[in-house]
């Protein structure tokens, strides 16, 4: 948000030369897209409040959010909006061109070796900062849900994309409604685990 032209060269332009270098050789792709796509519209889905969580009211997205959810007239963030782009054009690529594309738009991932910063890897930087005893802050009422993805299981979905006769396709991916977790519920876990009292502190929602 505070370098909006540097994301938009990353994000975009280098996804563009990707895309021109797979043109050029015949290459497949595979990209790693994002929930954020969807923006805000994510936030007009009705919930109900339960003690650790928000769930969805509408039963229909139990299972999962379809592929097909509404991505217009709504706020993404500066890095939504070049993810976005970028997901549009290697979906222009595959059709236009013919490359093989997954695109990946992918919830939270974690694993080993995760690089965690506050606002990067939050399932990381929480579990670091119980174990080191570190204070962390939850922004908003730590009942958002995210699904959880661990990096292995999402390298065998990649994997599978590009064994597969799948010639070009947008998954939403992640774990599943059982492998969903809350902010709440996180910070319990490592209670659980680690015997300590993570240090938490609560400030308002932040923007995106
Ligand atoms: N981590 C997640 O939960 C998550 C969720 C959805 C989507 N994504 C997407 O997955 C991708 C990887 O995310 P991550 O969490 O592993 O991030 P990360 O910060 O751990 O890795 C990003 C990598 O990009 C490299 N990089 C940065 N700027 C570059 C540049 N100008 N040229 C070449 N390389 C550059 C960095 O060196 C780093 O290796 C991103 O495209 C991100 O949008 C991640």
């Amino acid at each position: 948000m505070l370098e909006p032209r540097t994301d938009f060269e990353v994000n975009l332009v280098g996804t563009f030369n990707v895309l021109e270098t797979a043109r050029l050789n015949d290459s497949s792709i595979v990209f790693c897209s994002t929930n954020k796509v969807y923006g805000n519209n994510v936030n007009t889905v009705p919930v109900h409040e339960r003690p650790t969580r928000y769930l969805f009211a509408d039963h229909k997205f139990d299972q999962r959010v379809p592929e097909s959810f509404p991505i217009d007239q709504t706020g993404h963030s500066p890095y939504g909006t070049s993810k976005l782009a970028a997901d549009i054009y290697v979906q222009e690529y595959a059709h236009t061109y013919g490359l093989k594309a997954g695109i990946f738009r992918m919830s939270c991932i974690y694993g080993e070796r995760q690089f965690r910063v506050e606002d990067q890897g939050w399932l990381s930087w929480f579990a670091i900062a119980a174990h080191m005893g570190k204070p962390v802050t939850i922004y908003g009422d730590g009942k958002q849900a995210r699904d959880v993805l661990y990096v292995s299981d999402l390298l065998t979905a990649y994997e599978a994309f590009l064994e597969s006769n799948v010639k070009h396709q947008v998954f939403n991916i992640g774990r599943g409604p059982d492998n969903t977790l809350s902010l709440l519920e996180l910070l319990r876990m490592l209670r659980e685990m680690t015997g300590k009292d993570p240090q938490v502190s609560f400030q308002d929602w932040r923007p995106s």
